[in-house]
C-alpha cells in the first residue's frame, strides 16, 4: 500500500514505522520531519494549506491518506480530500467538533449520558466570573476552541479562576477559541488514554496507554504536550475497560448516528479515574502524541488494513486488541521546554540507542542538516521507546536507549511509567 501521512510529530512517525511493518508498503509524509525521512520521503508542504494538500493528492493518488494532528482536521482537510474519491482515514471538520469545541463535546456528553465531570458554557466573561464567585469548588476554565493543547486552565482558588476566564475571554490569550469557555469541576485522580479507531459503527479499541503531561518529575511543572507514555496502562483494569467500551465509546458512536454524523478515524477518549470511576476530561479526534509512539509497538495488528476498513466504513466487527508486550517512551525535550528553548542543537547518539535491542527512536522535533547531521527543531525533539514482556524491562530499556543520546540543553523526566509499575506489581502482572 502507498501511504500517505500527513504531520510531522513523533506520532506521524510511529504511525509510518508500523505502517511499514506490512511488505510492499510505501510511506510519504507531509512534511514529516528528521527521523521520517530515514523511513519514507518526505513532501514539503504545509498540512493546513488545503489547497496545497489537495492537489498533491490529486496527482499521487495514494492508496490511503491518514491525517496525524488536530489542526487540519477542524480545518475539514478531510472533506475537501475525500472529494477527490481517495480514501481518507480521520473525521471530517462537522465530527471532529469533539475536538475543536468544548462545548460540543460536552454537550454530546450530557445529552447521552457518557460520564464526565459538572459543566456551565459561558459566552459573557461578567457571567463566568459571576458562576465563579457563587461556587465552593476547584474548577478547571477550558476555552472552547483549539489552543495547542494550552487551553485548559486547572485552578486552584477562586482567584485563580477568575484570573483564567480574564486570560481566555478578555485578554482573548487563544483568540476567537476562547469566545465561549466551559467552567468544570476540578476531578483529582489518574489519568489514561483509550483509543478507538473507527468507521462509525464498528470500532477497534486499542490497548489503554498513560501519558505524563507536566514538565516535571512527580507531575510537577507547566503542562507540556506530553513527557512519555507507557501502554498498557495496568490503572484500566478488563472491568474498566468492558465499562468504558459501553459507557463511553457504545454511547458517544449512538450520539454521533442521532445528531446525523458519520465519524470515521480515531476517537480518542481522555479519561480522569477518581477511585474508580471513570470520567472523560476529552476528546480527541485523532491519535494521542506520545501516547501513539508507546501503541504501535505493542499491537501485532495490521494497522493500514484498520485503517483503510475504518476509511471505508467496512470494519468488521467490534473488537479489542490486546497488547502483545510493553512499550514505555520518554520524551526528550529541549531546554526550557513548554517555555522558550533553543532550536539548532546538534543531536547525537541515536545510532547506538537503536543498535539496542527492542528500542526504537521516534522524531519529532528534529531536522536534517546539509552534510547528514541531525539537529533540534520544536519542543518535544525524540520519544525513546523501549519495548519488553514486562513494563519493568521495557522501561529499562528506554532510559538506557535515552542516556545514550545528547543535545545540548537535553531535559527528560526520570519517572515515565513510575505509576504503572507500582500498579503492576501490585496486580501481580510484572
Ligand atoms: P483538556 O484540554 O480538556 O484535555 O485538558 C487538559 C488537561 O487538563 C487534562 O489532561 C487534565 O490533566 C486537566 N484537566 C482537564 N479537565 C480537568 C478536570 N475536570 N479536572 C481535573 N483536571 C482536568
Ligand atoms: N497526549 C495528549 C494528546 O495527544 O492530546
Amino acid at each position: 500500500m502507498r501511504h500517505l501521512v500527513i504531520g510531522s510529530g513523533g506520532r506521524e512517525h510511529a504511525l509510518g514505522w508500523k505502517l511499514l511493518q506490512q511488505p510492499e508498503s510505501e510511506v510519504y509524509f507531509l512534511p514529516g520531519n528528521g527521523g521520517t525521512a530515514g523511513i519514507g520521503t518526505n513532501i514539503d508542504i504545509p498540512p493546513t494549506d488545503l489547497a496545497a494538500v489537495a492537489s498533491y493528492v490529486e496527482k499521487t493518488k495514494p492508496d490511503l491518506v491518514t491525517v496525524g494532528p488536530e489542526d487540519p482536521l477542524a480545518m475539514g482537510l478531510v472533506d475537501r480530500l475525500r472529494e477527490l474519491g481517495v480514501p481518507v482515514f480521520g473525521p471530517t471538520s462537522d465530527c471532529a467538533r469533539i475536538e475543536s469545541s468544548k462545548v460540543f463535546a460536552k454537550t454530546l456528553m450530557s445529552r447521552y449520558s457518557i460520564p464526565t465531570a459538572p459543566y456551565k458554557v459561558f459566552d459573557s466573561p461578567t457571567e463566568a466570573h459571576a458562576y465563579v464567585e457563587r461556587v465552593r469548588k476547584p474548577l478547571v476554565v477550558k476555552a472552547d476552541g483549539l489552543a495547542k493543547g494550552k487551553g485548559a486552565i486547572v485552578t486552584k482558588h477562586k482567584t485563580d479562576a477568575h484570573r483564567a476566564v480574564e486570560s481566555i475571554m478578555e485578554k482573548r490569550t487563544f483568540g476567537a477559541a476562547g469566545d465561549r469557555v466551559v467552567v468544570e469541576e476540578r476531578l483529582a485522580g489518574e489519568e489514561a488514554s483509550v483509543i478507538a479507531v473507527t468507521d462509525g459503527e464498528r470500532y477497534v479499541l486499542l490497548p489503554p496507554s498513560q501519558d505524563h503531561k507536566p514538565a516535571y518529575d512527580g507531575d510537577r511543572g507547566p503542562n507540556t504536550g506530553g513527557m512519555g507514555a507507557y501502554c498498557p496502562a495496568p490503572v484500566v483494569d478488563e472491568d474498566m475497560l468492558d465499562y468504558v467500551r459501553e459507557a463511553v465509546f457504545d454511547r458517544l458512536l449512538r450520539g454521533f448516528h442521532k445528531e446525523g454524523l458519520d465519524y470515521r478515524g480515531v476517537l480518542y477518549a481522555g479519561l480522569m479515574i477518581v477511585s474508580g470511576r471513570v470520567y472523560v476530561i476529552e476528546f480527541n479526534a485523532r491519535f494521542g502524541d506520545p501516547e501513539t509512539q508507546c501503541t504501535m509497538p505493542v499491537i501485532d495488528i495490521d494497522l493500514g488494513n484498520l485503517m483503510l476498513d475504518a476509511a471505508r466504513g467496512s470494519i468488521a466487527k467490534t473488537r479489542v486488541v490486546r497488547p502483545a508486550r510493553w512499550a514505555i517512551s520518554v520524551v526528550l525535550a529541549s531546554g526550557g521546554y513548554p517555555g522558550g528553548y533553543e532550536k539548532g542543537k546538534r543531536i547525537s547518539g541515536i545510532d547506538k540507542a537503536e543498535a539496542e535491542e527492542d528500542v526504537v527512536v521516534f522524531h519529532a522535533g528534529t531536522r536534517q542538516e546539509d552534510g547528514g547531521s541531525l539537529a533540534t527543531s520544536g519542543g518535544r525533539v525524540l520519544a525513546v521507546t523501549g519495548m519488553g514482556q514486562s513494563l519493568r524491562g521495557a522501561r529499562r530499556k528506554a532510559y538506557t536507549a535515552a542516556r545514550d543520546i545528547k543535545f545540548a540543553g537535553v531535559q527528560m523526566r526520570t519517572d515515565i511509567g513510575a505509576k504503572g509499575l507500582m500498579r503492576a506489581k501490585k496486580m501481580g502482572v510484572m
